[in-house]
């Protein structure tokens, strides 16, 4: 595999690789690498020819008062995973090459509404950032197909609406939450846990389990079921972000006659905000 950190030396490898009729997949990412990322990697490894992961932790999507400066970096071991899973090329660009005028006069790329519900709710810009780093990164990258978990169920949906509403030549993959034994999604802020909040944190995953399971019984008092699982949530010793069921389609509050659902949830514990999803489709 070979890393490269401008944007220069990324085009030119690139270009070569497109003019010899290759199929290039990105993986986006903001590195500390783990199985999550791992399993984006490997599809993209089963739908295209070329693999390029990136690793940038992007400031424009963290608020002032989030982990900018403590989001753990792990250049070298990302290096070995990546390599060890297949991927060509790492491009692990500084700040400065991916926003050289600044990043407070940088060209924001907006997806309204969903933008601002739930995670947007709670991480005011939070979307505008994702959206305007994957639609530069679409832009350095141009690859054919690009490949996002969905364990970030919110953003995946805001970045297919960008491609869509923006008409980009780009096919948008989502792919399987990966999970510890124990169900709880993996996810590089889980390193802000103590071992004691890690196990208490399997109650995220356990709680939308159960939520479903109600949901397939045929419960349909929505507001009520949010509230349990809420207090379910606490009882194991979050604090309440949010808790939603939701339409696959759109992501707005559902109703008891909707049959493509999806419960997203959000709850902070310790030092950590963690996020989970499930989704449900009724017959
Ligand atoms: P990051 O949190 O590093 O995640 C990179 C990709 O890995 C995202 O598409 C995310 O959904 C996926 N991912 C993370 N944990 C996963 C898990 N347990 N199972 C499956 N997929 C998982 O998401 C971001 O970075 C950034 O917002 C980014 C898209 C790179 C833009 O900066």
């Amino acid at each position: 595999m070979k890393t490269i950190h401008t944007l220069s030396e990324l085009r030119q490898a690139l270009t070569g690789e497109r003019a010899r009729g290759k199929k290039i997949g990105l993986v986006p990412t903001m590195g500390n690498l783990h199985d999550g990322h791992i399993a984006l990697v490997h599809q993209a490894k089963a739908n295209t020819d070329i693999i390029v992961a990136t690793i940038f932790v992007n400031p424009l999507q963290f608020s002032a008062n989030e982990d900018l400066s403590k989001y753990p970096r792990t250049l070298q071991m990302d290096q070995e995973k990546l390599t060890a899973a297949g991927c060509h090329y790492l491009f692990a660009p500084t700040e400065s090459e991916v926003y050289p005028n600044g990043r407070e006069k940088q060209t924001m790329v907006e997806v309204p509404e969903v933008s601002d519900l739930y995670c947007g709710a709670s991480r005011p810009g939070h979307f505008q950032g994702v959206a305007t780093i994957v639609c530069k990164l679409f832009c350095m990258v141009q690859p054919d197909v690009a490949i996002f978990g969905e364990k970030d169920f919110q953003q995946l949906f805001v970045i297919r609406k960008m491609a869509s509403d923006l008409s980009l030549p780009i096919e948008i993959q989502g792919s399987a939450i990966v999970r510890n034994e124990h169900g709880l999604a993996l996810s590089s802020r889980n390193g802000y846990l103590t071992p004691q909040e890690l196990d208490a944190a399997t109650a995220l995953n356990a709680t939308l389990k159960d939520t479903l399971k109600a949901i397939e019984q045929g419960k349909t008092n929505f507001d009520e079921l949010c509230e349990s699982a809420q207090l379910q949530l606490e009882s194991a010793g979050f604090k309440r972000d949010y808790f939603v069921i939701v339409r696959q389609d759109d992501l707005l509050p559902a109703n008891g006659s909707d049959k493509q659902l999806a419960i997203l949830a959000a709850a902070y514990m310790g030092a950590a905000r963690l996020i989970d999803n499930q989704v449900i489709n009724l017959k």
